[in-house]
């Protein structure tokens, strides 16, 4: 792929999201209850959001996940979504540094990131194609988490969406062995992060072997990438009779039943993304099982807002938004802290769909 393409790629990426319908079909955190309580006797200001994020301190359990990096645009949005995060204590990830690594004249739209951010955790971002080539070098991986001074590195399982792209990179034989390299080399934390079809029990238990330190679950529910490709007719159609990017646009494992599964055989540090759209979403996914829940939709869109209107009004209203509603969420459990959420999971009912996927 030429410079021009990723140009359009990345640019595509970001505008079909907000223009276009590309949600998955389903959101399955509606199949989720919390149970309420009738006399909440905890001190609605005095709730605790703080959480930890490996070794360092949060404000409130929220990421801001992976979206964006390598193009102009990208610098203005990441330097917005950077911006608001440091002021409002929350994490961070850029989104795949693979068009710095290739063209360093975009490397600006990440170091952007911790110029504005000098203190949040930031995760880095590379994807299992880059760690499946043939020519692979551990010095690309290092340049990535010294381009944005990353705390975590996060590589991106993103199989389907190579699969219906043009020229898409599905081939993973050269992964192990060369992430096996990266492990031997790298101490910062490294987690595998899904991109919206879900990590299996199975996978987690191989991934956690292999020596990954945690998961973003990534599950299907939110942002389809598949229909993303969808809309942009990447896809060549003329050798075959259907386009597989919209046959395969509801494909995936539902995010709560992937932080479910994830949860069973782990212990390790679980986010959940996909199809999370308020605090609540981030209350129910902790119940399950994840320590924190990121968003990717939720803040394309109030970054995009900013970015328009040269402010990062929206972005932070959106952050607090979700702290207040977290926050509403525990207090209506009468719960005092994010600990006191993790031990809760008899507070909480499964229904319909959701149930009959996690229990067959
Ligand atoms: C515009 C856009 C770009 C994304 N780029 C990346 C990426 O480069 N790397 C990655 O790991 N995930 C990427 N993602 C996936 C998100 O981090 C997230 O896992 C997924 O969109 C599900 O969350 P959501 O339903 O809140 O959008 C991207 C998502 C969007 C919407």
């Amino acid at each position: 792929m030429n410079e021009n393409d990723i140009n359009k790629r990345k640019l595509d990426h970001l505008k079909i999201p907000i223009e276009e319908d590309v949600q998955h079909s389903e959101n399955y955190f509606k199949y989720i209850k919390l149970m309420h309580h009738s006399l909440p006797e905890v001190n609605f200001e005095d709730i605790d959001l703080t959480t930890k994020f490996f070794d360092k301190q949060i404000s409130a359990p929220i990421c801001i996940a992976a979206i964006t990096g390598g193009h102009e645009i990208s610098k203005e949005i990441n330097r917005i979504l950077a911006t608001a995060a440091e002021s409002e204590k929350i994490i961070m990830g850029v989104g795949s540094q693979r068009a710095g690594l290739e063209d360093l004249s975009t490397e600006n739209s990440f170091k952007v990131v911790r110029e504005v951010a000098p203190n949040i955790p930031l995760i880095g971002n590379i994807g299992i194609g880059q760690i499946s080539e043939k020519n692979f070098k551990i010095e690309n991986f290092k340049k990535c988490i010294d381009m944005i001074n990353a705390n975590v590195m996060a590589i991106h399982f993103n199989a389907l969406h190579e699969l219906v792209q043009d020229n898409g990179n599905i081939s993973y034989n050269l992964f192990r062995s060369n992430f096996q390299k990266i492990r031997e080399n790298i101490k910062i934390p490294i987690i595998a992060k899904e991109v919206g079809t879900g990590i299996s029990k199975e996978m987690a238990l191989t991934l956690e072997n292999l020596g990954f330190d945690g998961f973003d679950v990534g599950g299907s529910g939110g942002t389809s990438f598949a229909a993303i490709e969808s809309k942009r007719k990447s896809y060549v159609v003329e050798k075959y009779s259907r386009n597989p990017a919209d046959l395969f646009k509801d494909w995936g494992i539902p995010t709560p039943v992937s932080i479910i599964n994830v949860r069973k055989v782990s212990n390790k540090f679980i986010i959940a993304t996909g199809g999370l759209r308020n605090g609540v979403d981030i209350a129910k996914s902790i119940i399950l099982g994840a320590d924190i829940g990121g968003f990717a939709y939720n803040f394309l869109v109030s970054a995009w807002k900013d970015y328009q209107n040269d402010t990062i009004s929206n972005t932070i209203k959106e952050i607090r938004t979700l702290k207040h509603e977290i926050r509403s969420c525990l207090w209506l459990m009468n719960l005092k802290n994010i600990n006191e959420l993790k031990n809760s999971s008899n507070k909480r009912v499964i229904l319909g769909i959701l149930y009959e996927w996690l229990n067959q």
